[in-house]
């Protein structure tokens, strides 16, 4: 699987001389792709001298730079004059080989092509099966979006057909979380400091808690929403792809690879997921939205338990929870250390809490360390904590799709996701898909079914979020 041919090592290496959207009329092209190729083009960061949009939409150049217009706020004209210059759009049915025709006319001479495919899943190897017969896929590379299946089979089913036409070197699976720079900062704050790597295991973690709460519904998804439901939607890929970074030993050398196969030992070395580990919930409201099937089961809440079995973690439990409609938004890991032992010389043992460690994601990401000192007026111990504000001390950060952009047009891979992870993912998981217990309804606003509380028996409780002071919340 990790095939290395002359094809891939040439895509792998070199910068892409044009792009190629398909799925350019849609919504994540609106909210997202023109912003990101703007802000590239503000940074001065895109080289590539061909952007061609593909759709089925009766679209022309103009129209297609209009879109590109409306959807970036504030820009600056000549700015964007520059990148509009390099717009062009073709209309085409991706069924038919017509449009691959007129693509190949478009792309005379560029000879490392980037092709992103904002496209429902569906059309995948529609696609790609499309430009292999047009000769297209030659030292090119095809950036897709999530979801990379909705099981184990159809992952596998997927990266079958893919694989038919292109080389795994020439896919980059987008998990736009792995652009967020606290989440790519994870494994280096990890191993780039002394003080944390010794104490990152069972000997001294007491638990891992990661949490992805929303406090805004389904609205207009309803339709995409659900057939997917927060496992497949957010749990799978964003969720998963965090904890394998919190989980995973240091790669070994640079470069994707080495870090897959670190992501990779995390997930095999995971039993599969146990259904009564599992919450799930529905928001009071969700079966009016629509787009949203009378009688719907889907889930708009997940809190499960997952746990490693190997030297580093075994017996730590990993908790997963994410939530559409919740209390406040915020996204976050929190490492929980075990308790300090009872100490003789202090008068008032026991502490009141033990170390935890917060990684914010979303919003305002940081970092925050939670210790115990001694209170001032001498009696006893106090919580405090130290605070590492990323955008304040570390300046502020590309955001997710522009930086996945941009190493994607420079073929640098580390950012995406390899196909035996996304399988080893789905495979974790599929007992929960076999196997899904009824959703609880939850208030909107609220933090979810009551039951998620007894995944943590046993074991620390959920921890309130580390939310931005503006939005304070208590469970
Ligand atoms: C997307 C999901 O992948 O991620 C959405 O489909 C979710 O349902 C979104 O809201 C969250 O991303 P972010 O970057 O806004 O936290």
């Amino acid at each position: 699987m990790r095939g290395s041919g002359p094809v891939a090592e040439r895509s792998a290496q070199r910068t892409a001389d044009a792009l190629v959207i398909f799925g350019i009329t849609g919504d994540l092209a609106r909210k997202m792709t023109f912003n990101a190729l703007y802000r590239l083009e503000a940074a001065g960061k895109l080289d590539c001298p061909i952007v061609i949009g593909v759709a089925f939409d009766d679209w022309t150049d103009e129209q297609l730079r209009q879109a590109a217009r409306d959807a970036v706020q504030g820009a600056d004209e000549q700015v964007f004059t520059r990148l509009a210059d390099r717009l062009g759009y073709l209309r085409g049915d991706f069924t038919d080989a017509a449009l691959y025709e007129a693509l190949a006319e478009r792309l005379k001479g560029s000879s490392n092509v980037l092709y992103y495919l904002e496209i429902p899943p569906s059309l995948f190897a529609t696609v790609v099966a499309g430009l292999g017969r047009a000769k297209l896929t030659q030292g090119a590379r095809v950036m897709i979006e999530k979801p990379f299946g909705h099981d184990l089979a159809s992952a596998r089913a997927l990266n079958r057909e893919l694989h038919a036409v292109i080389e795994e070197e020439q896919i980059l699976r987008i998990d736009h979380f792995l652009g967020k720079q606290p989440v790519e900062d994870i494994h280096f704050l990890r191993f780039a400091n002394a003080l944390l790597e010794p104490v990152w295991n069972r000997g001294h973690v007491a638990a891992v808690q990661i949490t992805m709460a929303e406090d805004f519904g389904v609205e207009d998804r309803g339709a995409f929403y659900d057939a997917v439901g927060a496992l497949r939607d957010v749990v799978q890929n964003h969720l998963l792809q965090v904890l394998a970074l919190v989980a995973m030993e240091p790669p070994v050398v640079a470069g994707a690879d080495a870090l897959w196969d670190k992501e990779l030992d995390v997930f095999r070395a995971m039993a599969d997921a146990d259904p009564a580990r599992c919450v799930y919930g529905q928001y009071e409201g969700y079966q009016g939205i629509r787009g949203v099937k009378p009688g719907s089961a889907t889930e708009t809440y997940l809190a499960l338990r997952l746990e490693l079995d190997n030297w580093r973690w075994a017996g730590v439990p990993f908790l997963i929870r994410a939530g559409k409609a919740l209390a406040t938004r915020v996204t976050e890991v929190r490492v929980l250390f075990k308790h300090p032992p009872r100490l003789a010389f202090l008068e008032q043992p026991p502490y009141t809490a033990a170390n935890q460690l917060v990684l914010r994601v979303d919003p305002d990401p940081g970092l925050r360390l939670l210790l115990q000192s001694k209170a001032a007026d001498g009696r006893g111990s106090r919580g405090v904590h130290l605070d590492l504000p990323f955008v304040a001390e570390l300046g502020r950060a590309p955001e997710p799709y522009e930086r996945l952009f941009a190493d994607a047009l420079a073929g640098d891979r580390s950012l995406f996701t390899r196909q035996d992870v996304v399988e080893e993912t789905w495979r974790v998981l599929q007992p929960l898909l076999d196997n899904p217990s009824p959703s609880e309804t939850y208030q909107p606003g609220s933090w979810g079914p009551a039951a998620a509380r007894h995944l943590t028996r046993g074991y620390p409780e959920w921890q309130d979020p580390w939310v931005p002071d503006d939005a304070r919340t208590t469970q």
